[in-house]
């Protein structure tokens, strides 16, 4: 695991530096394997990154047209629910941007349960890193080109909550959650810990002094930290990165 922590003096600058990772990691992707497959958190933090990846210089940057958008988690509500991360990013970005909608990979929650919604987003991951990426069906994991992910003031990251029992799980690619201790106080689908760790890249967005010291806490020491903080369980065989502001 190779971490790399970059502190910003505001959330512009934050933005900036995100967008111009993605756009960099995008064309590498595309050059070398034909396509971008990133993996969008949900949460307030990164809708600013949304916002800007839809304006210049980004929204020409990107090659959107190969680009595959997922969700490293979404809460079990619909399309059209206020806390829905998809309905979040479609808003900020997908409505402005020259993606192919058949890229927009959403979690499925009009399924009938969670669990349901799970297995059907884990079905539709299969399939397609099956067809884009042969390697993942031999390493048994979807290897995204880049996942972002957030923090929540309890260590959590994407739908992976304190004492969670999916923060265990070591096959399944997507897990329904229980209601977790924070709002929004709904079900969740999340991927699993594999599935974020076999991520080429996995970039955190942070924003706010007070989850400072859960940062520090977990770059700098992520074994002792991981008994409490979810978010210390992400050791990818990629790149880890921090943009804190
Ligand atoms: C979600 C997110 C979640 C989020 C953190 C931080 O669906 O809510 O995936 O993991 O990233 O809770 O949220 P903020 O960025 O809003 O602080």
């Amino acid at each position: 695991m190779n971490t790399e922590v970059q502190r910003f003096e505001d959330v512009q600058e934050l933005n900036t530096a995100a967008a111009e990772l993605i756009c960099q990691l995008a064309a590498l992707n595309v050059k070398t394997h034909g396509g971008f497959t990133l993996a969008l958190s949900g949460g307030q933090t990164p809708r600013r990154l949304y916002e800007t990846l839809a304006r210049s210089p980004y929204l020409h940057a990107l090659p959107w047209e190969a680009t595959h958008l997922f969700w490293g988690d979404e809460r079990y509500v619909p399309l059209d629910h206020p806390d829905s991360n998809a309905a979040a990013a479609a808003q900020a970005l997908i409505q402005y941007v020259p993606l192919p909608l058949p890229q927009v990979h959403r979690v499925p929650t009009e399924a009938a349960t969670a669990e349901a919604a799970a297995e059907a987003y884990e079905s539709l991951l299969r399939e397609h890193f099956a067809v884009f990426d042969p390697s993942s069906e031999l390493l048994q994991c979807p290897v995204f080109d880049l996942i972002l992910l957030g923090l929540g003031q309890d260590g959590h990251t994407a739908s992976l909550f304190p004492d969670s029992p999916a923060l265990t799980e070591q096959t399944r690619w997507v897990l329904a959650t229980p209601v977790p201790p924070l709002e929004p106080r709904v079900r969740r689908i999340t991927l699993t810990l594999p599935v974020i760790n076999a991520a080429k890249n996995v970039l955190f967005l942070v924003a706010g002094a007070a989850k400072y010291p859960l940062v520090q806490a977990i770059s700098e020491h992520p074994d002792e930290a991981e008994r409490l903080y979810p978010a210390a369980r992400v050791k990818p065989t990629g790149k880890l990165r921090w943009f804190v502001v």
